[in-house]
């Protein structure tokens, strides 16, 4: 039986539906972006949005305890393990149309192509979206997927809390999406995801898409610098403890790290946040909280770099009398997807005439969690300009997206009809 194509249009139009809700202009460049962040009244707008789209195409929607969201398409024997595909609906506050967004409104789509079809699968489909993928407001990336799959519990979860220590339960429950159904899943039958590279390289090999072979591996820290405040006039130099020194040459050690080729050719280290009390202009700053975040596709170079960077805070105790309290918010080893479903994604890229490569994720996503549940696998799409994502320039073709989930659909089909 031909599988059917998916409507560009329409999945165009959810598309830029979707990214109207968390809207924003960002005031630099005037673009328009979206901030979404988890569980926002802009999250909860994308949410309810979403769920009303999965509603319509006559799928059973439940609500887990972490917020997680999964809507169910029956199939001719429910008895069996789901395919499962989706993604993320939060975004960074600088976010764009497509992270996280076209993940799940490819899965939709792939579902209302096989209802215009009126195409009955042997096992169920159920599209999710996961509770915060992004970690940029509670600290910990892939939290719901993370949950779903046991590797951080429900009540380490509910007590993650944000800048001004409002927490994860308590925003959930805020918003509606403090749902009673069990958080961990049982094992898929196979989970896909459809992602937007976030990256260069599809671009500028002139690809079509990508073919996801894993993820590397991610390590965050949270430090809170503690020295002591002084006036910037008085006091000489031998006699500071200048927390904002020290996060500074913190910032330039992970970037002499990543650069030297000492932890392989690819580790990338970000100070991404770094805010310093008193913060004002005469005062050296006292207290800086900041954070670390580091990526190596090789996991005993991300282990060395780790501990170089342990010591290096060590030293910094010692010659700068600061003292450097640390954090681990995120850790996640390095993660190869499911080599038999992978090839079959290739083969679906291959018998459509698309034009792809094998390559390893640079961020994270939901199906590394999933992967340690089920056989995974991702299909990239590529984003213009350099692939840049995490800011409101981030951006694809309709025809870009279009090909991703049609790959999503063939391959979603066939998993569902495997018994
Ligand atoms: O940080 C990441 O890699 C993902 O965007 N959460
Ligand atoms: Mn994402
Ligand atoms: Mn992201």
């Amino acid at each position: 039986m031909t599988t059917p194509e998916v409507d560009n249009a329409r999945l165009w139009s959810s598309l830029m539906t979707l990214s109207e809700v968390g809207r924003y202009t960002d005031e630099r460049t005037g673009l328009l972006g979206v901030n979404r962040l988890a569980l926002t009244d802009a999250d909860k707008a994308g949410r309810d949005l979403v769920k009303t789209w999965f509603e319509q195409a006559g799928l059973t929607v439940r609500v887990d305890r972490i917020g997680n969201v999964y809507a169910r398409r029956a199939g001719r024997d429910d008895s069996l393990a789901p395919v499962m595909a989706g993604s993320h609906i939060d975004s960074v506050p600088t976010g764009g149309a497509f992270d996280g967004a076209l993940g799940v409104l490819a899965a939709l789509e792939a579902v209302r192509s096989l209802n215009d079809a009126g195409a009955k699968t042997l096992r169920p489909i159920e599209i999710a979206f996961f509770t915060d993928e992004e970690g940029a407001r509670f600290g910990t990336d892939m939290l719901g997927s993370a949950v779903a799959v046991g590797r951080i519990t429900l009540q380490e979860a509910y007590s993650l809390c944000d800048e001004t220590g409002t927490s994860v339960q308590q925003e959930l429950s805020r918003i509606g999406y403090l749902g009673a159904a069990e958080e961990r899943i049982s094992p898929p039958h196979a989970y896909l995801e459809c992602h937007v590279e976030q990256g260069p390289i599809l671009e500028a090999a002139g690809l079509d898409l990508g073919l996801v072979t894993g993820v590397q591996a991610i390590s965050w820290q949270q430090l809170e610098i503690h020295g002591k405040s002084a006036h910037a006039g008085t006091t000489p130099m031998d006699l500071r403890k200048d927390a904002g020194l020290v996060a500074s040459m913190i910032n330039l050690r992970m970037h002499e790290m990543a650069t030297s080729g000492n932890y392989g050719q690819h580790m990338r280290a970000t100070m991404g946040r770094v805010s310093p009390v008193p913060n004002r202009v005469n005062i050296v700053p006292g207290k800086v909280v900041c954070t670390v975040d580091l990526r190596n596709p090789d996991d005993a170079s991300m282990a060395r770099a780790e501990a170089d960077l342990a010591n290096y805070f060590d030293e910094l105790q010692q010659s700068h009398g600061v003292h450097i309290e640390r954090r681990q918010t995120a850790r996640t080893d390095s993660v190869t997807f499911d080599a038999k479903v992978v090839a079959q994604v290739g083969q679906q890229m291959q018998a459509l005439g698309y034009r792809h490569e094998p390559l390893q994720s640079g961020a994270g996503h939901d199906a590394q969690e999933m992967a340690s549940l089920c056989a995974t696998a991702m299909i990239f799409v590529p984003g213009q300009y350099e692939g840049i994502s995490h800011n409101p320039r981030e951006y694809s073709t309709p025809e870009a997206c279009a090909r991703g989930a049609n790959v999503l659909l063939r391959v979603m089909r066939n998993l569902a009809d495997e018994a």
